[in-house]
């Protein structure tokens, strides 16, 4: 039996386009993505898995809400489907640690950095890129790892370098980060844990 893959999203969803390539392409065969689940409305992340024809689900944090609520009502919707395995495609809230145990081992996520450098709270998006800029560094790239407590720290299956060039802007970095290292580095480790936790079954 294939297992159900969760991906989770805040955004437009770039990684979870490249995810949905690899299904149609055959690169994804130990598993399949059967949920969207996104913290907003009306992302593009929800249209693109539309197109593909893949469920959505929207998961919203109230206001007020502490994280452990939060993270009941995330679970609460991925049992309901019957999800084996997430990954975080650009899913801009931290999971609370009832989240972890419940998927432990079995959530991947892609940072746009060498890990361990650029990463840990406060560094999302532009500001990754900002930072390496900032620091002068020639390579940067992007990372896979297993989500643990502690924000980017669990351990890594994966890194794939990207040089930094004169004249790069934050945006301009994150675009080659993401065509260089994280459109491929995704999937191909989406398909490694999904083949691994089949095994398992
Ligand atoms: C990516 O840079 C990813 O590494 C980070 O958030 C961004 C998401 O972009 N975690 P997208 O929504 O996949 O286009």
């Amino acid at each position: 039996m294939l297992i159900n893959i969760a991906v989770l999203v805040s955004g437009g969803g770039t990684n979870l386009q490249a995810l949905l390539d690899s299904q149609a392409y055959g690169g994804i065969v130990s598993g399949r993505i059967s949920l969207v689940l996104s913290s907003k409305e009306g992302v593009y992340a929800l249209e693109r898995a539309k197109n593909a024809g893949i469920s959505t689900a929207v998961v919203a944090k109230e206001k007020g809400e502490t994280p452990a609520e939060y993270g009941h009502k995330l679970i609460t919707e991925l049992m309901a489907n019957d999800i084996d395995m997430v990954v975080l495609a650009g899913f801009m809230l931290i999971l609370d640690e009832c989240f972890i145990k419940a998927y432990e081992g079995r959530i991947l996520n892609i940072h746009p950095s060498l890990i361990p450098a650029f990463c840990g709270e406060g560094f999302y998006g532009l500001r990754v890129h900002r930072a390496a800029l900032e620091r002068g560094v020639k390579l940067t790239g992007a990372t896979v790892h297993i989500v643990n407590e502690i924000p980017d720290g669990g351990p890594i299956l994966a890194q794939k370098a990207v040089e930094v060039l004169d004249g790069d802007t934050p945006e301009i970095l994150q675009q080659r980060v993401m065509e260089q290292a994280e459109w491929i580095l995704l999937p191909r480790e989406t398909e490694k844990l999904a083949a691994s936790l089949t095994k398992l079954q």
